[in-house]
């Protein structure tokens, strides 16, 4: 069975021709990080414009790769939540005037269940074994950043997410004020890799700083304070100079601070975003008895996460799963893979399906297991 997905929900217009949720025949992913590193954010209006100009284009370039005739398709699938509304409002009208013209059937899919999905593309038999769950994953990326409970029976639960800033967005704001450009992630995780972590940052809805967290943010996240945090930082390092900061403009700031004291910066504020991140996602685990655990999205692509995740599960006895950096940024593979599941049971979508910023309640899975 072969699938277009397609996927716009942010940044990146994206298109993919998956068989039988495993096989990736195509995958082309059009970055719009140029047109919004100006900004040093994403802007939803202007995504959408640059969607509506690609998205074409990408897919008969997915089409055409995968080496295929449209009429061979078997389904489109594509991503209806969560995300920016204009720019997933491309993706799906575009998936839905296909669908129709070809006569096949159309699947919205949850973007952060696309993005487990994503972990397991290269290995989704593991999906079908009964050990594999629960699963607990961290969806974080500059747009999300939450904890998901899949278990054995499909069931999917959003345990927590971001109160503010998602933790790629942060990294995102930081470089920003560090004058490092965007996307702020790769830029932060290498130079954090020659820089000291000597300063203290927070880490918030940890307990850490002796203020107990309420039962209702046990597994959310807040990274805003982070940034301000670093900015106060960078604040107190010119004035320790001699400069008044209060009659420094903001974009001149960084111009203060020595390549060195950047690298500082950067590996203390990559130090407390992965400990936090670390640190929630193994009590999530432990609490809710996860033989597997998952990091996707964007921020899954950072090194220090990577090397500090497994360990921290080993340490308790659960197994890491983390997707390959190719299906870690948004992409419309996982989306056509996990989309299989789905055309399997025929448990199509109905043409009227309505797209939504946030993910309420989270669908469930139709996971095969083996018995
Ligand atoms: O999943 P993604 O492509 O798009 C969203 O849905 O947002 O993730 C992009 C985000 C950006 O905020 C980027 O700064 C972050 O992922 N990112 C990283 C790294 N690589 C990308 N964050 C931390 N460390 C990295 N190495
Ligand atoms: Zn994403």
């Amino acid at each position: 069975m072969k699938i277009l997905a397609i996927e716009t929900s942010c940044d990146e217009t994206a298109a993919s021709v998956v068989e039988n949720g495993a096989n990736v025949l195509s995958n082309i992913i059009s970055s719009q990080i140029a047109k919004h590193s100006q900004y040093g954010g994403v802007i939803p209006e202007l995504a959408a414009r640059e969607h509506i100009r690609n998205i074409s284009w990408v897919v008969d370039s997915a089409i055409k790769d995968a080496g295929i005739d449209r009429e061979e398709l078997d389904a489109i699938a594509v991503t209806s939540h969560p995300g920016l509304v204009p720019a997933l409002a491309v993706g799906t009208a575009f998936a839905k005037g296909l669908a129709m013209s070809l006569d096949i059937p159309v699947i919205g899919i949850n973007h952060f269940l696309g993005h487990i999905y994503g972990a397991f593309l290269e290995q989704s038999e593991e999906l079908s074994k009964p050990e594999t769950y629960p699963i607990l994953s961290l969806v974080a990326s500059g747009g999300h950043t939450a904890l998901v409970l899949v278990n054995a029976d499909g069931s999917t639960k959003l345990l927590g997410q971001t109160i503010d800033d998602a933790a790629g967005e942060a990294y995102d704001k930081a470089a920003k004020l560090l004058n490092l450009g965007y996307p702020g992630g790769p830029v932060i995780d290498r130079l954090a890799k020659e820089g000291e972590p000597k300063y203290k940052l927070p880490r918030a809805l940890t307990g850490e700083n002796g203020k107990a967290v309420k039962p209702e943010l046990k597994y959310c996240f807040s990274f805003s304070g982070l940034k301000t945090s670093l900015l106060y930082t960078v604040k107190r390092i010119i004035k320790e100079k001699g400069y008044n900061p209060d009659e420094i403009a903001a974009e001149k700031e960084a111009e203060l601070i020595t390549d060195q004291e950047v690298k500082d910066l950067a590996a203390s504020f990559q130090e407390a975003a992965v400990d936090v991140l670390v640190k929630k996602s193994v009590k999530a685990a432990k609490d809710f008895g996860a033989k597997t655990a998952v990091i996707c999205g964007g921020v899954a692509c950072n090194r220090e996460l990577r090397a500090r995740y497994a360990p921290a599960m080993e340490k308790i006895g659960v197994k890491t799963v983390i997707a390959p950096p190719k299906y870690c940024t948004d992409n419309a593979a996982m989306i056509g893979g996990l989309a299989y599941l789905y055309a399997l049971k025929k448990d199509y979508t109905d043409l009227n399906f309505d797209i939504a910023s946030r993910t309420g309640e989270m669908p469930s899975l139709p996971l095969n297991i083996e018995s």
